[in-house]
């Protein structure tokens, strides 16, 4: 498993249902890091082989896998088959996929229970939708997705957590400052537990903002959605 202490920041690009290989060769050209931070790409599964891995710093993602180990399940991808593939990092539970694909607390526990001991790390999202914010249940909300979704074998060096408000995935919208920061504090805060856990934020991260996200006390990196699939951008929030 990858040592996340040995990074001081971790940046996750989230390509979703994007890319091509001709994408992929332009985009690995101009990919530049630094050997300070964390940089996992997470492009659809088919292509993770892929994307070059030539630094020390720099890792592949899946944005999935299924709950099954093995067996009779039509279209699936085991933690098996990504280890197989050294891949180090996958997503769980993203809102796309609660929304899209019923994906609950419960199938974000298995999957990454099932990651977690094939030596993936799981990328645990969570996060409020507005309707939520706006009634002022965020707390709750998140106190509930930790609890049910992350596994007891958990701890700060095998998951990672990204909390992403919902209302702010796409949109250009973002929590203030101060918002992210006491959100993130309250996250580690749920069980001593979770008080050295990594916690990424996600939603409308772009060279704008993320050096000020970065920034904060609580906030040990970051989930990107649309700006990490232009590279010159997502240089940028890197760098
Ligand atoms: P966004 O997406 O950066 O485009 O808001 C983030 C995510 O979905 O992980």
């Amino acid at each position: 498993m990858i040592n996340l202490a040995n990074f001081s920041s971790i940046f996750i690009a989230n390509w979703k249902l994007n890319g091509n290989i001709d994408f992929i060769k332009h985009y690995y050209q101009k990919l530049t890091t630094n050997n300070k931070n964390c940089v996992v790409v997470c492009s659809p599964s088919i292509y993770l082989n892929a994307l070059k891995i030539d630094s020390k710093n720099m890792f592949r993602g899946a944005q999935d896998v299924s709950v099954y180990r093995e067996g009779a399940y039509t279209g699936e991808l085991s933690a098996e088959m990504l280890e197989d593939n050294n891949i180090n990092f996958c997503l769980v539970g993203h809102s796309e996929r609660r929304q899209y694909f019923s994906e609950n607390n419960e199938t974000v526990k298995l999957k990454s229970l099932n990651l977690i001991e094939t030596n993936i790390i799981p990328v645990i999202c969570i996060g409020e939708t507005l309707k939520e914010k706006e009634t002022n249940q965020t707390k709750e909300v998140l106190i509930k997705q930790i609890n049910e979704s992350v596994p007891n074998i958990s701890n700060s060096k095998n998951t990672i957590i990204a909390y992403e408000p919902i209302w702010a995935i796409g949109t250009g919208l973002t929590p203030t400052l101060e918002d992210i920061d006491e959100v993130h504090d309250f996250i580690k805060r749920i069980d001593k537990r979770f008080n050295t856990f990594k916690v990424l934020y996600g939603g409308s991260v772009k060279t704008s903002n993320s050096s000020d996200i970065v920034a904060l006390k609580n906030v040990d990196g970051c989930l990107i959605g649309g700006a990490s699939l232009k590279v010159d951008e997502f240089n940028s929030i890197i760098s």
